[in-house]
């Protein structure tokens, strides 16, 4: 949806928003210099740590270290996606959020939103007319009213009923193809995804329809169908129910995570409410963002088999990054066997509230887990599991989270917790620098491999995202050549700073929200940088520059050296080195 509002408005928007009237207006902030201090209201803390630089129109927590723009803020604060944030602080400044860039695209979505709107409406009917279908969800325990709520429905044995009811034109074919619901043959010709199957409609976070998951009655294969991916669906985004449980409940508290349809609808049925299915995927960034934007405490509740516990770990895994002060993450493991539709439907909702409350902390999992392959009551057993623990650890943000489950391995290890430490905190004072690893870097994060340092690269992009203003003074030619990880991303920043010299470190942010090299640059903003004011981005910049021509000229040597000895140069080349080898 991102696009439908022009980046320019968004960057804009950043620009003229007052980050410290923003933050101000939740949070008791005083003034310190040129910024303001306050106790993080993201984390619990008696100190305050929470900086907000009106300046740089961004806030940083050198506690927990969270950071962003206004528009983060919001987000994070208020539980909003993007959108609304954008649309939230436009309406603080009294704008109103310009949609008309996108506007034939955003059409022409609307009629694809339509379509699967209708062809569910049509699924639902179709329930309702065949005995079969209703007995199926009688047998598994779903009453009218419950199907109802999930708008399930039916789709019809057949292979062109879609394209029957609802394709007359090219137009109308292309959409059904465009949402997934029809499937084109070699031969041209067309046919229906879903036959014979109970429709589940997957809802989006305004509740419109974006795609299906078709269960098959009998025992044929595969047992679920879903749409594929179209412009609409994105299965790791999506988690089936939130919608659903966002109207049901007012203020949802927790969240359970399931792995199927039926988990959730069978949870449902017997008033739980609040539950949401991945799509037969694992537990995504995207998922974890959308969750603990809506709750802070999310449970995890997968099959009681091996392969439900190997997907938790994974979901324990990818959940490491989004621990912060507040929130809670745990796990129910069901009896072998079992998943949370069955054993509700088995042992009623009583026995499910019990085992929600007695769900294992995220913590006691992952020393459970760890310890399970161990011997912890021997030396080497114990050395294994502070190996083991190590990457997990570097993964989760510094705070006092990470602290305690320090504390806790170094019982289990027998260690006192200040020997540990030093042993997880090379990565953990990585990790504020970092990506958390899994998806893409910034190229430059890279360090220095003879230095260990960072890359000179990641320290000028780190100047300019502090101070924008220096990349006006420089001589973007210097970088032309040299192919650097990051080296793109640095030609960009300093592009971006020149078409808008008076950008922020909040608009460089937002203007780098979605590019895929440039989307952590927040981490950088948030690095500590020399504060004083003796401090000389420019010159510190140019520098950095220097270093990157000599490092560039250094290579081209190098190459052209190398060249010599296997080939000939060309007389161009030669002319190429000697010009080099003169010096400065
Ligand atoms: P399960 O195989 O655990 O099924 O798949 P289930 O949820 O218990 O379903 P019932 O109770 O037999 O009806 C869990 C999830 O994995 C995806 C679906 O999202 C499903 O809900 N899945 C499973 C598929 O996409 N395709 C399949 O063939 C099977
Ligand atoms: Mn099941």
């Amino acid at each position: 949806m991102t696009g439908l509002i022009p980046k320019q408005f968004i960057v804009d928007l950043v620009e003229r928003a007052d980050v410290a009237e923003i933050v101000g207006r939740r949070v008791q902030l005083k003034k310190a210099g040129k910024e303001f201090k306050a106790c993080c209201p993201f984390h619990d803390e008696k100190t305050p740590s929470f900086t907000v630089s009106p300046t740089k129109g961004f806030y940083h927590c050198f506690g927990c270290g969270v950071h962003g723009t206004a528009l983060d803020f919001l987000m994070e604060y208020d539980h909003m996606d993007f959108v609304d944030a954008v649309e939230s602080l436009a309406a603080i400044m009294g704008l109103e959020v310009p949609r008309s860039e996108s506007n034939n695209q955003s059409r022409s979505y609307d009629s694809l939103f339509e379509l699967l709107d209708r062809v569910s409406v049509y699924y639902e009917k179709n329930l309702k007319s065949h005995e079969t279908a209703i007995d199926y969800l009688k047998t598994r325990g779903i009453n009218g009213a419950t199907a109802k709520r999930f708008s399930l429905g039916y789709a019809p044995s057949g292979w062109n009923n879609l394209l029957n009811k609802f394709g007359s034109s090219k137009e109308s074919i292309d959409r059904l193809l465009a949402t997934g619901l029809i499937i084109r043959k070699d031969n041209g010709k067309y046919y229906d995804r879903f036959r014979d199957r109970i429709m589940f409609p997957i809802r989006d976070a305004r509740g419109r329809t974006i795609g299906f998951g078709g269960r098959i009655i009998g025992d044929e294969k595969p047992k679920y169908l879903n749409s594929p991916e179209t412009v609409l669906f994105h299965k790791g985004r999506e988690l089936y129910g939130l919608y659903e449980s966002r109207q049901a409940l007012r203020n949802i508290e927790k969240l359970v995570v399931v792995e199927g349809y039926m988990d959730v609808v069978g949870l449902a049925q017997h008033g739980i409410d609040f539950s949401a299915a991945t799509l037969g995927t694992a537990t995504t960034d995207e998922h974890l963002n959308r969750l603990f934007r809506i709750c802070e405490e999310i449970v995890f509740s997968f099959d009681g088999d091996r392969a439900g516990r190997a997907a938790a770990w994974k979901a324990l895994q990818n959940t490491l990054p989004h621990i912060r002060e507040g929130r809670q993450i745990r796990f129910i493991f069901l009896p072998e066997g079992q998943d949370p539709d069955s054993f509700i439907q088995e042992n009623g909702p009583d026995a499910f509230t019990t085992a929600l409350n007695n769900a294992l902390p995220l913590s006691d999992f992952l020393i459970d887990e760890l310890t399970s392959k161990l011997n912890v009551d021997t030396v080497d057993g114990r050395a294994r599991l502070a190996e083991l623990a190590r990457p997990l650890l570097s993964k989760i943000p510094a705070g006092v989270y990470k602290d305690l489950l320090t504390e806790q391995l170094a019982v289990t290890i027998g260690l006192p917790p200040h020997r540990l430490e030093p042993l997880f905190q090379n990565n953990s004072a990585e990790h504020g620098k970092r990506s958390h690893g899994n998806r893409t870097k910034i190229g430059s994060s890279e360090k220095n491999p003879s230095t260990g340092k960072p890359s000179i690269v990641r320290k000028a992009i780190t100047l300019i995202i502090h101070h924008p203003a220096s990349a006006l003074q420089i001589d973007i030619e210097r970088l032309s050549g040299n192919t650097r990880p990051g080296i793109e991303l640095l030609n960009s920043l300093i592009k971006a700073v020149n078409s808008e010299p008076k950008i922020t470190t909040a608009g460089l942010l937002e203007r780098f929200r979605n590019d895929a090299e440039g989307r952590h640059l927040g981490k950088l903003a948030a690095t500590e940088l020399p504060g004083d004011d003796n401090f000389d981005s420019v010159a510190e910049l140019r520098h950095c520059l220097t270093q990157l021509e000599l490092s560039a000229r250094r290579t081209r040597i190098e190459t052209l050296i190398d060249k010599q000895r296997t080939h000939k140069l060309t007389s161009v080349e030669k002319t190429e080195l000697r010009e080099l080898t003169k010096g400065p």
